[in-house]
């Protein structure tokens, strides 16, 4: 017998209490924390959708894993394990750890470009943006048309739009490009799954031109079960042979393991190319650590080991997947604006249509992420103009919700809190900035409601 209900794939040995608390105290928390929802503490949040980064909850095997960790300086076995496990499903024959995804973004980038290239992606994350022009070289977003339209329904939604990829080599010139990424799945837009088919377009055009094709892997897992569920002659594959049959089209791949490596710190960079590996080795040692820890301790390799195994497993991946789109489906039905159809590992609002009278200057994404913690004490992010300015083709909030950590009952307290804040969106307010750093400005910006006239 096949029931409906997918249940979440496992059970609960060790609980962490979530605090109450009331309107009037989330008030003074958010005027304190001037409108921006990273500078509140994590106390005065209920349920805390902030990001899938580093949130996992671990297995027993997890667990049992660290307690093994070798924490020797060089050589550590559980450095073995986990390049092991790495090399088996990514398949690529450098494995350079580092304690997160930006630390292989700020090496690889470092080493790769120089100013005035240009590197394309189907869209790039903050972390990736922020290091490449951080290097003097341009960051270019190709997504699909398709992708930029939130209430188009696609199964590849994050494909990268080839022709566009073909006309700017063909502009700028191949010399000038040092390598092309894709990031799967395409997170800042709407956590989309990337296709085979649109992968090995990519990496087709890439080897006509000799330029290396790399992957932001994040969330390499979750794209793998989207192209087995929506492409065709994927269904009798497992996740991890779509995964190796993915990477097997690139050189190499940045990855952050907070998120499907399941662990709650660390990452890595692979590279096939033996000359850039020892570089990125090099300025690993300046600056992350030895190569066979690089900046994670011994029983991190292990938790990353274990974690990247497990989120292969289809029950995790069939539970991962249902979960997301439950907490889509609810508030969709209910005339809420997501970015559709719902994505791996968050939902996506729509913060334009959501309050179209607020402009995109006036940051409508950070008024509607104040307005639900206002209301329930969830905590969201924006993925718009405060974190991309002017290359914001969107104003989205995003509700990504943490691997493994929160039930149907907690997705169904977030549906009715997002639903009440639907109700009474004419009262929300825009925002305006009064500090911003110079890069990555989401993460300590302060804002203030702007008076209505
Ligand atoms: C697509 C993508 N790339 C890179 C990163 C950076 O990873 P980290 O936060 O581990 O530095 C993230 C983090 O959210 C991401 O989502």
């Amino acid at each position: 017998m096949a029931f409906k209900t997918i249940i979440e794939p496992f059970k609960i040995k060790t609980v962490e209490p979530i605090r109450w608390t009331t309107r009037e105290a989330r008030e003074q928390h958010l005027e304190r924390a001037h409108y921006n929802l990273f500078l509140l503490p994590a106390d005065a949040i209920l349920i805390d959708l902030l990001t899938d980064s580093g949130t996992a909850a671990m297995s027993t095997h997890q667990w049992a894993a660290m307690m093994e960790g070798d924490e020797s300086y060089a050589g550590s076995r559980s450095f073995d394990h986990f390049r092991r496990v790495i090399r088996d499903i990514f398949g690529y024959r450098h494995v350079i750890p580092a304690h997160q995804g930006r630390a292989a973004e700020r090496i690889l980038f470092s080493v790769m470009c120089k100013p005035g290239e240009v590197v394309p992606n189907n869209t790039h994350f903050d972390t990736t943006r922020a290091n490449i022009e951080f290097v003097g070289a341009e960051a270019v977003n190709l997504p699909i048309p398709e992708g930029k339209d939130p209430a188009h329904i696609h199964p590849f939604k994050g494909n990268m739009d080839v022709a566009a990829l073909e006309q700017l080599i063909a502009r700028v010139g191949p010399p000038r490009v040092p390598l092309v990424m894709l990031t799967i799945t395409n997170n800042s837009g709407g956590g989309q799954p990337v296709s085979m088919e649109n992968a090995r377009a990519v990496s087709a055009l890439c080897q006509q031109h000799g330029i290396p094709l790399y992957f932001d892997a994040c969330r390499f897992a979750e794209n793998a079960y989207f192209i087995k569920l929506r492409e065709e002659g994927y269904a009798n594959k497992t996740p991890k042979q779509i995964a190796q049959e993915m990477f097997a089209l690139g050189d190499g791949c940045t990855m952050s393991a907070k998120k499907d490596g399941l662990a709650n710190i660390g990452g890595f960079l692979c590279t096939n190319n033996d000359a850039l590996a020892q570089q990125e080795e090099n300025l690993l040692i300046l600056t992350e650590g030895y190569p066979t820890y690089g900046g994670m301790a011994g029983r991190d390799l292990e938790a990353v080991a274990v974690g990247l195994e497990e989120a292969l497993e289809e029950d995790y991946l069939k539970y991962r997947i249902a979960s997301t789109g439950y907490l889509g489906r609810h508030i969709s039905a209910e005339g809420v604006p997501i970015m559709q159809p719902p994505g791996g590992h968050a939902i996506y609002i729509d913060a334009r249509a959501f309050l179209p009278h607020i402009p995109p200057a006036s940051f409508p994404g950070v008024a509607l992420g104040g307005a639900l913690y206002l209301e329930g004490g969830i905590r969201s992010v924006e993925i718009g103009t405060l974190m991309f300015g002017q290359h914001a083709a969107m104003d989205l909030v995003r509700l990504a919700i943490p691997r493994r950590v929160y039930t149907q009952s907690h997705i169904d307290y977030v549906v009715e809190v997002i639903l009440e804040v639907w109700k009474r969106r004419d009262e929300i307010r825009g925002l305006r900035l009064t500090y911003e750093a110079p890069f990555l400005r989401h993460f300590t910006a302060r804002l203030e409601p702007v008076e209505v006239a």
